[in-house]
């Protein structure tokens, strides 16, 4: 039987090309769409939704019991910016969503959980090049401490209850569908709109930031090998460390400049900055690919081309 699927968040950045991606996998009806409101149309309408607020427990239980779900991935979160902006909003949601998806799994009929987890969890004293699976994690904003502290628990519960939770800690996902919100690496999604819709940019971080990033396809195909993996594969319960590629704002710029040579970007660096620079610069995410064969497909230019062309037809119906 296939499962039955749940993805609370379902019209965010990722959760909205997960939820078309599950659903082509295990047929629509099996893959129940929720959020907190019908902003993606186009998700409410191909296949079933439900209005559902993550910090309501009688809410997910009711909806999980009507369509005898298994399986629930927690896409909702407030992220890095606009944690610190809303910090209890942040902790409020990011934190009892969590407890409200554990504590169901934990009464038997959920039987797997995914969690997503960030590299936001690491701060200025985690060692910045190739970041470990275990290392220091002494976060600074509070979008890292919620996903810290949301690890440890995911741990927790499988450990002392048998929890099936699995996550992953996404470096900056890019991707030319849904608008990512309020997070440090969306800059790397403005950048290829602004590209194609005006030619310039003004970039909030400079451009020696080096950050960690994947293109969406590489964290939709993370994703879904992780919660195919044996669990008795898996040796982190709290969330592995993932990786593809790292870059600079400038880096991105000359990559897309390679394809639009009248671009041009300035530089604005703003309260975004102290975050980037309190993260990694690039991850060792050698225990993921040792345990499910974790393997990503996209370089900083294969990203570029496929962006810039979706983008080209999105914008001028180019194709
Ligand atoms: N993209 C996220 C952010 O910038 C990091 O996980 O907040």
């Amino acid at each position: 039987m296939p499962s039955r699927i749940l993805i609370i968040g379902a019209c965010g950045q990722i959760g909205s090309e997960l939820t078309t991606k599950l659903r082509e996998i295990n047929g629509i009806e099996n893959v129940i769409a929720s959020d907190i409101n019908t902003r993606k149309l186009d998700l409410v309408n191909s296949g079933p939704f439900e209005i559902i607020d993550a910090k309501n427990f009688n809410a997910i239980k009711d909806c999980c019991k009507h369509y005898n779900i298994d399986t629930i991935y927690l896409m909702a979160a407030l992220l890095s910016a606009t944690g610190e902006k809303y910090p209890m909003e942040a902790w409020d949601l990011n934190m009892n969503s969590l407890f409200h998806v554990l504590n169901l799994a934990k009464g038997g009929t959920i039987k797997k959980v995914y969690w997503p987890s960030s590299i936001a969890v690491f701060g200025p004293t985690t060692p910045r090049e190739l970041t470990p699976q275990h290392t220091i994690c002494e976060p600074t904003t509070v979008y890292g401490i919620t996903k810290q502290v949301g690890e440890r628990w995911c741990e927790y519960y499988y450990k002392k209850y048998g929890v099936d939770v699995r996550g992953l800690r996404y470096p900056g996902i890019i991707s030319h569908k849904a608008m990512p919100g309020g997070g440090t690496t969306d800059y790397a999604v403005e950048i290829y709109h602004e590209a194609i819709k005006t030619g310039k940019y003004e970039c909030f971080l400079s451009e020696n930031t080096n950050l960690p990033m994947m293109f969406m396809d590489d964290a939709i195909k993370a994703t879904i090998d992780l919660m195919d993996a044996p669990s008795e594969d898996l040796t982190i319960r709290s969330s592995y460390n993932l990786a593809a590629i790292s870059f600079t704002p400038k880096q991105i710029y000359e990559s897309i400049k390679a394809h639009l040579p009248d671009f041009t970007m300035t530089y604005q660096p703003d309260f975004r900055q102290a975050i980037a620079d309190s993260w990694p610069s690039s991850i060792d995410d050698s225990v993921a690919r040792r345990d499910w064969n974790w393997q990503h497909r996209f370089d900083l230019d294969a990203m570029t081309k496929v962006m810039l062309k979706a983008l080209r037809k999105k914008y001028h119906n180019l194709i």
